[in-house]
């Protein structure tokens, strides 16, 4: 068994008291790997934002649990050297089971998810408490999830969206003791969140998709005053990274994320935690592609891995300071 806290890790439960207060919210970074591990801690520690480091089940299979825990150990050191400690959290994205939380736990995560949202409502209940019970014995964090969101990756999968029913949110933390919500109001995942024929184009060209359901978050802040929720499925599909990729050998179909100025409005709300994944895929796979492209005899991979962790690093320092605000909270 390893304690987070012996990592120099820190659960959510302060971080997001603080956010809720103070109007932001906080990134939640997925990682696989160094690059995009220490484009986070530099681009957070320069920006003096707090972060969740965010570790999925595809990501687990890739890169190792042993591997990734000590990662993010280093990451805290690493912060320390860079000469500012920024609270690190390091979080179980998507847990399916209590057995994969449990391993999560037992390793030196100090937050994960229980996403029960594909089960029943009674199920998802059942599955959530028993996680969180053993969770909170070592003051680990626990996330639970009510509502569907749509979109397609590796691990996570679902055809169609089912919004969050405000009706059932006091309900579900009560019996459950979560310590934060996710929930759905229009985000998706992936990088095909909206075809351009479900947007509208502004005055300026630009495609707006549907706005997000902010009358349920309302609603669901009304029933539960000051509770942390959190929004997955919050990248936003920067054009000039999937103008990148395909100006330099790629394939993208035409896609629209949500909006910066929607999420600025969510942070501002009781949304304290915003999941990041696609955007620093897509910052990444521009990156080296173009790299690639314009020098075809490179074949350093620092060469190539360098520059697409420049590009990430800026992409989340602008996140943290113009979007969801957690610039100087640290
Ligand atoms: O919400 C899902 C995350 O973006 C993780 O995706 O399972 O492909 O690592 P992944
Ligand atoms: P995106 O696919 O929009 O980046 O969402 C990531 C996410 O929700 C991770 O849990
Ligand atoms: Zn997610």
């Amino acid at each position: 068994m390893t304690s987070y806290k012996d990592l120099g890790l820190v659960n959510t439960r302060a971080m997001f008291a603080k956010a809720v207060k103070g109007g932001y919210a906080i990134p939640a970074y997925n990682f696989n790997n160094m690059e995009q591990l220490q484009a986070i801690i530099m681009a957070c520690v320069e920006t003096k934002s707090p972060v969740i480091l965010q570790v999925s089940r595809g990501a687990r299979d890739y890169a190792n649990i042993n591997l990734l825990r000590n990662m993010a150990r280093g990451a805290c050191e690493y912060a320390h050297e860079l000469g500012y400690d920024i609270p690190i959290v390091l979080h179980l994205d998507h847990g399916n089971s209590f057995e994969v939380c449990k391993e999560c736990i037992d390793n030196g995560f100090s937050s994960v998810m229980i996403d029960g949202s594909a089960l029943s409502y009674e199920e998802n209940v059942a599955v959530t408490r028993k996680v969180v019970e053993y969770a909170h014995q070592f003051d680990v964090t626990v996330e639970g999830e009510l509502g569907v969101l749509a979109g397609i990756e590796d691990e996570v999968q679902a055809a169609e969206s089912h919004y969050t029913r405000p009706e059932d949110v006091i309900d579900f933390v009560e019996k459950t003791g979560v310590d934060s919500l996710a929930i759905s109001i229009g985000t998706s995942h992936g990088a095909n969140k909206f075809t351009p024929e479900q947007c509208k184009r502004n005055a300026d060209g630009i495609l707006i998709p549907p706005p997000l359901r902010f009358d349920i978050l309302a609603e669901i802040e009304k029933k539960l005053p000051g509770f942390p929720i959190v929004l997955h499925g919050s990248s936003s599909v920067p054009q000039e990274f999937v103008k990148m990729i395909n100006e330099h050998g790629g394939k993208l179909k035409d896609s629209v994320g949500i909006p910066e100025e929607q999420l600025r409005q969510a942070a501002k709300s009781a949304v304290c935690k915003i999941n990041i994944d696609s955007d620093g895929r897509l910052a990444m796979t521009g990156t080296i592609r173009r790299v690639l492209d314009e020098k075809p005899s490179e074949f350093d991979p620092r060469k190539y891995l360098g520059p697409a962790r420049e590009a990430l690093k800026e992409m989340y320092m602008h996140k943290n300071r113009d979007v969801l605000g957690s610039a100087g909270q640290a």
